[in-house]
């Protein structure tokens, strides 16, 4: 059986103090990781720090916007003294388009393209680009870039930079697996599809149902922290430059096209 244990390796994630960041955070700590648990909003992140002792796992919390170059580099020097480097990177942080007012082309403008580009796809490329020679000084390491089934497929007019940073994100996986994978480094991609990090799980499940899921459910953020802790486990060593698809089996068929019943 392989080792699911990340016993011995420091974790950080990014937006760590809210959904599906807090739930990456906790579950690579019961796995045994000391997670640095990052968010631009630093109570928040002490939050998440603050459930992983309770549940007995090791933990610290930092203040870490992931569009400043500068932050990353002193958060990584603080980890590396106090922990060890980091060889387990989770790019989770992200602005959401309903957040920054991300419509269609026409109808949002460059401001909000610069700031959800900043953002969802400079900010994880400055973590992958500081955490790297770490990783490949230690000849092992995991990133994880957290890019979403609207990299995947669109809704008309909304998104619009959200889907394309995402999209990008995949570019940068397969590029980092492709450039560093022989020298010990994986990176893969996680695509949640709707997961519920707020009390509005009614429209959540509305548009589920909308949208075709082939799971009697709504997604939870747990369905995606065991995800990536998984990947980022030896039990996920055979995986590097993939796009794993978390979504209930939305991007699975085409809803508008479905029978309503079999024959
Ligand atoms: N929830 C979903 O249905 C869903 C679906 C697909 C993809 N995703 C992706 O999953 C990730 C997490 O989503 P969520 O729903 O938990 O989001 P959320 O908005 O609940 O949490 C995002 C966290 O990121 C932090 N953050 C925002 N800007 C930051 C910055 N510049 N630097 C550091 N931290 C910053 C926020 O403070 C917050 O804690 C995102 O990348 C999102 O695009 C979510």
């Amino acid at each position: 059986m392989q080792d699911t244990s990340l016993r011995g390796r420091q974790a950080l994630v990014t937006g760590a103090g809210a959904g599906i960041g807090r739930s990456c955070a906790l579950a690579l700590a019961a796995r045994g990781a000391t997670v640095m648990a990052t968010d631009i909003d630093f109570t928040t992140a002490q939050k998440t720090a603050e459930l992983i002792h309770a549940a007995g796992g090791d933990s610290e919390a930092f203040a870490l916007d992931v569009t400043d170059d500068s932050a990353w580099e002193s958060v990584l020097a603080a980890a590396r003294e106090r922990y060890g480097p980091v060889t387990v990177l989770v790019n989770n942080a992200a602005l959401k388009a309903s957040v920054a007012g991300d419509r269609g082309l026409l109808g949002s403008s460059l401001d909000v393209w610069d700031r959800v580009l900043a953002t969802n796809l400079r900010g994880p490329m400055l973590g992958a680009r500081r955490v790297l020679p770490d990783m490949l000084a230690a000849g092992t390491g995991s990133i994880t870039m957290m890019t979403s089934t609207a990299a995947l497929y669109a809704i008309s007019s909304f998104a619009t930079a959200y889907s394309s940073a995402k999209a990008g994100m995949i570019g940068l996986t397969r590029t980092i697996a492709a450039s560093y994978g022989p020298q010990g480094v994986r990176c893969n991609a996680v695509a949640p599809g709707v997961i519920a990090t707020d009390d509005d799980t009614a429209s959540q499940e509305a548009f589920m149902k909308a949208a075709g899921g082939l799971v009697q459910r709504t997604g939870v953020p747990a369905d995606i922290g065991e995800t990536v802790a998984f990947l980022a486990s030896d039990a996920g060593s055979y995986i590097n430059g993939q796009v794993l698809v978390v979504d209930g089996g939305i991007t699975a068929h085409m809803p508008g096209l479905s029978h309503s019943q079999d024959a």
